[in-house]
């Protein structure tokens, strides 16, 4: 029950329910905190759930991670393909990190293949819709438990 886990979301994710449905499908952000927070209470751990639109605050909350958090998992938005500054601040707390998306981003434009956050990160979940944050949160644990 000691780890604690920062479950952080990028720009334009506070839309989600009404942004692009089709591609993002109809859970709110409120929604999948709620999954995520149920799942974090079966698993025996303490989350906090975080949405920023801008890259410099998701920087000050990586940055912070450093003051006794165990694990991040980060859906970074698009920030994911071109924030070098998120990818640094990762790197320097040394946080263990899962990259996730919503959406199968390899199906998509070919400047979504690209993510210079996957790089640092322990791993990736894209395309299987808000379970991917449960399914980040439990392999996430699992790494940290050893
Ligand atoms: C996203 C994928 C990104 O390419 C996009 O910019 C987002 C959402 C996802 O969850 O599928 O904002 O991170």
């Amino acid at each position: 029950m000691d780890e604690r886990i920062l479950v952080l979301n990028g720009p334009n994710l506070n839309l989600l329910g009404r942004r692009e449905p089709e591609v993002y499908g109809r859970e709110t952000l409120a929604d999948i905190r709620r999954r995520v927070e149920a799942r974090a209470q079966a698993l025996g751990c303490q989350v906090a759930f975080e949405q920023r639109n801008g890259e410099g605050e998701l920087v000050d909350l990586i940055q912070g991670l450093a003051e006794g958090w165990h694990g991040l998992v980060l859906n970074p938005g698009a920030y994911a393909h071109y924030s070098l500054a998120i990818r640094d601040a990762i790197r320097s707390v040394g946080v263990p990190t899962v990259e996730v998306h919503l959406s199968n981003v390899y199906a998509r434009e070919p400047f979504r293949h690209r993510s210079v956050i996957a790089p640092v990160a322990v791993g990736v979940i894209a395309g299987l819709g808000p379970i991917g944050y449960e399914l980040a949160l439990e392999a996430l644990l699992a790494r940290i438990r050893g």
